[in-house]
């Protein structure tokens, strides 16, 4: 299949995952109206054409933390992307590094953190969810420390997962026994969709290391549902806080009072998203919730957004409604799932060269060029 736009890779995807496993990457919460809303406001925004503004030299790069970027553009915590490609943290984090933007690790990583860390040439990002266990809460914290990460996100929309229809007509979320079927299925040698997890162990890399032992797959979604911390408070992060030297954010907000607690609580940066449409469906849209969020807190701390960015286009439509950076979810996984490593270097650069087109038709020579202005509706 020839690949040419940053939305082709979906279709690939498809056609190399199994099924179960498509779905999962693919599918939202209740009815998707909260999936299908974060693309179809930011395709809705209207971007203005401005022309000879002398667009020579115009650069995409940005510093977020004291970090430079070649992009404006962060790989998202995604779930047990190992699954997707062999080793696939490590494949997306050296891809990541070459294309001089950070790589965020979930905590439900197939590689675990030293395996990703160690062959990248620049800081991953760590992504903490809040589990009961506040053991291995520290434990994964002081490894990340030793491995020499700075950044931390702290996600803090999932007290309980979503309800997610495509996982459960698929088995995925059903009984363990189900799942791990699947599972088996998919890396069985005669497998038709062969993504490169044959002979390879596909366990939950961080929580086995701290559990001194690997478990199957299938058993870690029991483990996790039932981990899963429904009393995480401000108290958490006032915690991880006191825990973490380093940049501090807090990923999953939608309303500016929770982004004004965020800045009370010592976060360095916010998130908008609502996990791309997969907890509260109904919710509004990442790119509608954002300028009232940037409206309240920008200038107290960094803003990136994600949900529903799937071009460069939507990158600049991002930025110009308050984001600073953006975290790219599905588009860099569907992407690694149908080439792997090079699937996401080519994804980053096809995003580069339209981000290039979009800022230099808009006017914009520099990131810091995008604003309200950039936008029909903001002028
Ligand atoms: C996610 N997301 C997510 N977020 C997080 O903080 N920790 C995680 O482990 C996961 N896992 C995960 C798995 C899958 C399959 C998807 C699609 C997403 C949410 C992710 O970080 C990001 O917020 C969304 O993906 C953004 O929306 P788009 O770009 O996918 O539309």
């Amino acid at each position: 299949m020839i690949i040419s736009a940053p939305t082709d890779f979906r279709r690939a995807a498809q056609r190399r995952l199994p099924p179960f496993l498509f779905h999962y990457i693919d599918g939202g919460s209740g009815a998707e109206t909260t999936l299908r809303r974060n693309e179809a406001d930011l395709q809705q925004l209207t971007v203005r054409q401005n022309v000879l503004r002398d667009v020579e030299g115009l650069s995409t790069a940005t510093t977020l933390f004291g970090e430079d970027m070649a992009l404006p553009l962060v790989l998202a915590p995604v779930g047990l992307t190992g699954m997707y490609a062999r080793r696939g943290e490590v494949q997306a984090a050296r891809a990541a590094a070459a294309a001089g933007v950070p790589f965020t690790l979930s905590t439900v990583s197939v590689c675990p953190l030293e395996e990703v860390q160690a062959p990248c040439p620049r800081p991953i990002w760590f992504q903490l969810y809040v589990l009961k266990d506040r053991g291995f809460m520290r434990n994964v914290l002081e490894r990340a420390k030793a491995a020499g990460i700075k950044t931390l996100v702290f996600t803090v929309d999932m007290p309980l997962p979503g309800s997610r229809y495509r996982d459960a007509h698929s088995g995925m979320s059903g009984p363990n026994a189900a799942f791990r079927r699947m599972v088996q299925a998919a890396t069985h040698p005669g497998w038709a969709w062969d993504v490169g997890l044959r002979g390879r162990p596909h366990d939950l890399g961080n929580i086995s290391h701290y559990m001194g032992k690997p478990m199957a797959l299938g058993d870690y979604i029991g483990w996790l549902g039932a981990n899963f911390d429904p009393a995480i408070g401000w108290k958490d992060l006032e915690w991880i806080r006191a825990f973490w030297d380093g940049p501090m954010i807090v990923k999953g907000i939608l309303e500016p009072g929770d982004a004004r607690d965020a800045v009370r609580f010592g976060a360095d940066g916010v998130v908008v998203s609502n996990h791309g449409g997969r907890q509260l469906d109904g919710t509004l849209s990442s790119v509608a919730a954002l300028p009232r969020v940037a409206d309240a807190v920008a200038g107290d701390l960094r803003i990136l957004a994600d949900s529903g960015v799937r071009t460069g286009l939507d990158v600049v439509r991002m930025l110009a409604s308050g984001a600073d950076a953006v975290m790219l979810g599905r588009a860099f996984i569907y992407a690694l799932a149908a080439r792997g490593g090079a699937g996401v270097s080519q994804l980053l650069d096809l995003i580069a060269r339209d981000m290039r087109v979009t800022m230099a038709l808009t006017g914009a020579r520099t990131v810091a060029d995008l604003g309200a202005h950039t936008l029909a509706q903001g002028a």
